[in-house]
């Protein structure tokens, strides 16, 4: 079974059992600053999660692409990879853990469906601890299916509890589902959970209890809700009897187009093989990141900054393969070719993707080229150190100022008898790492359920000054993004030119109006066409339900929109402009507060 059609036979078995198929979302998260990109099918769904009524009902289901990060080192090994796949069931306060983890039982084992042979499945429940019970229901509704007590594994909370995405929001116990690849088991406590690999997880099936409060408190949740996800790169490789997720079809054609050009075989050398996968991860990460409907481009910070590494990474592994040109047309025909059916993004901007690559690939060739020279500069000093050995603060420096690679480093050192004190090195770099994580670990905080009354308050404010934009400067005017912490609001917006001052008391005094008007906030669920038609304000390249929810704002603006919003527009307090300023060619970026 191929990706594609582990993707399609998963929607028809929901379907069947009346789920609504929705589409996935951007990978660039919507009106969530504590994140930089979508990293779980869950992602979009949070409001929903959280209890605002979804359009397409109570059951979902759907695929969604999603990109972690955490571990982009670890990329090259047989089942990390930056972007994926992951399909999802969601049932928002309808079925529960008996009705999921029948579901999930009957789609991995039925013979229509995946046919997995129930003994090679083995699964994870939540053991309990002072804070919520043990989950002996899910564990229970798994026996009483067929599977043996012995696969049915109690673990605690660093193992069976997922979420909350941020640091408030919906979480719960969960139950992971295991392949057991038939490897030996690596010890007497190997059992699912271990990292030996014996052990794959394929499906996580998530019971949305608890929301966890900003004080760290787990209050129950009105609404008890179902949140899964299965990794399609992983199913497949096991429903294909491969050994890795690099060995299915959605990257061996690469991979053979890689070996051809470097003569080089994929499996006869684990650092080649460990390249090659990195080529392929990164590149296929790019292209879903520039062709993003909001997509991002290389630069220095946030998600730009991770596309730059993916980037950059993977034209220093073709180097190490010995490519002297990394084929970025061919890998991004590669992706598109088997992709772009389902993500029409990537091939409507196949050529605007490929130019990003190699503009940040000459880049990249650049700054080494300038690493190089600073090195033949240190080089008659260097060799005057006794023990000709370069100080890994001066490897540190130039990979921190010159985004100089130490591997290269060595590798020129090595060209001019010299070595790396790689240890001192490894050390100012993992102090380094730890500062930047702990940067990126910030921007987790704050929670993606942030739902707070203050972001909310945000949110209803965004429509007006949409509106108000589009009644000052005109039509064109359409967001291209908007970005809300508790301190204020960003709002990114189609414009050709700076306003004027005049443009902006305008607009801060029609979204004041309407505040002062204290206009009703309004929900209804039509059909997307109707809305439409009705003039609401839909994003563009967004993807939408067949039934969407429309958010009015009295009289004054219509768009389709999740929510969650203020339910009048009083509660906003008063809006207030603080910057204008260009935000890339074409778009202007306000910067707001409300008080
Ligand atoms: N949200 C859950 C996960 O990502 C299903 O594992």
């Amino acid at each position: 079974m191929t990706a594609n059609e582990l993707r399609a036979k998963y929607t028809d078995f929901f379907k069947l059992r009346a789920h609504a198929e929705i589409s996935g979302k951007s990978l660039i998260p919507e009106n969530d600053p504590t994140v930089l990109f979508t990293t779980a099918g869950m992602h979009p769904l949070v409001p929903y999660l959280m209890g605002e009524p979804h359009p397409a009902g109570k059951r979902l289901v759907g695929c969604q692409k999603c990109i972690r990060t955490g571990d982009i080192d670890s990329v090259g090994d047989a089942s990390h990879l930056t972007f994926f796949e992951m399909l999802g069931n969601w049932s928002l306060g309808d079925y529960f853990k008996k009705e999921s983890i029948r579901y999930s039982y009957e789609f991995l084992t039925k013979s229509e469906w995946l046919g997995i042979p129930l003994e090679r499945l083995s699964v994870t429940v939540f053991a309990g601890d002072g804070k919520a019970p043990r989950d002996g229901e899910s564990a229970a509704a798994w026996e009483s299916l067929g599977l043996p007590k012995e696969c049915i594994h109690f673990l605690p909370r660093e193992d069976n509890w997922w979420g909350p995405a941020g640091a408030t929001g919906p979480c719960g116990p969960d139950t992971e589902i295991f392949y057991d690849v038939g490897a030996p088991a690596c010890g007497s406590d190997c059992r699912p959970g271990c990292r030996c690999g014996k052990y794959l997880e394929i499906w996580n099936n998530v019971f949305m209890q608890y929301r966890k409060g900003a004080d760290g408190s787990y209050a129950p949740l009105a609404r008890p809700c179902v949140d899964t996800g299965m990794g399609v790169e992983r199913t497949v490789a096991i429903l294909q009897g491969k050994k890795s997720v690099y060995d299915t079809e959605v990257f061996r054609p690469v991979i053979g187009r890689i070996e051809q050009i470097t003569g080089k075989r994929y499996g006869a050398n684990a650092e080649d093989d460990r390249s090659i996968r990195v080529i392929c991860d990164h590149v296929r990460a790019a292209v879903f990141i520039i062709g993003d409907p909001k997509g991002v481009l290389p630069s220095n910070v946030g998600a730009g900054y991770v596309l730059r590494r993916l980037i950059r990474r993977a034209v220093r592994h073709a180097r190490k393969l010995g490519l002297a040109d990394i084929l970025f047309e061919e890998l991004t025909q590669g992706v598109v070719g088997l992709y772009g059916h389902y993500y029409p993004e990537i091939s409507e901007k196949k050529d605007f993707i490929v130019a990003e690559l190699m503009r940040e690939e000459n880049k990249f060739l650049e700054t080494l080229k300038k690493g190089e020279a600073e090195f033949e500069k240190l080089l008659p000093n260097l060799r005057k150190n006794p023990a000709r050995m370069i100080p890994g603060r001066v490897a540190f420096r130039l990979y921190d100022t010159f985004g100089f690679p130490v591997e290269l480093t060595e590798e020129f050192a090595g060209e001019n008898g010299l070595t790396v004190n790689r240890a001192e090195f490894d050390e100012a770099y993992k102090k380094h790492q730890e500062t930047s994580r702990a940067g990126s670990e910030q921007a987790f905080r704050g929670g993606l359920a942030d739902h707070s009354e203050i972001t909310t308050r945000y949110h209803t404010a965004t429509h007006l000054l949409h509106k108000a934009l589009r009644l000052v400067l005109g039509e064109h005017v359409a967001q291209k993004g908007s970005n809300i912490t508790a301190e204020r609001m960003r709002f990114d917006f189609s414009h050709p030119t700076a306003m004027t001052k005049e443009e902006i008391e305008r607009v801060e005094a029609l979204v004041t109006e309407q505040i002062r008007r204290d206009l009703p906030v309004t929900m209804t669920v039509v059909d997307l066409e109707e809305a439409k038609k009705s003039g609401a304000t839909a994003l563009f390249g967004e993807k939408y339900e067949a039934r969407v929810k429309v958010y009015a704002v009295g009289d004054f603006s219509k768009e389709v929109c999740g929510g969650p919003h203020v339910a009048h527009t009083g509660l906003i307090g008063s809006f207030k402009i603080q910057k204008e300023q260009s935000s890339s060619a074409g778009v202007r970026r306000i910067r707001a507060v409300i008080g």
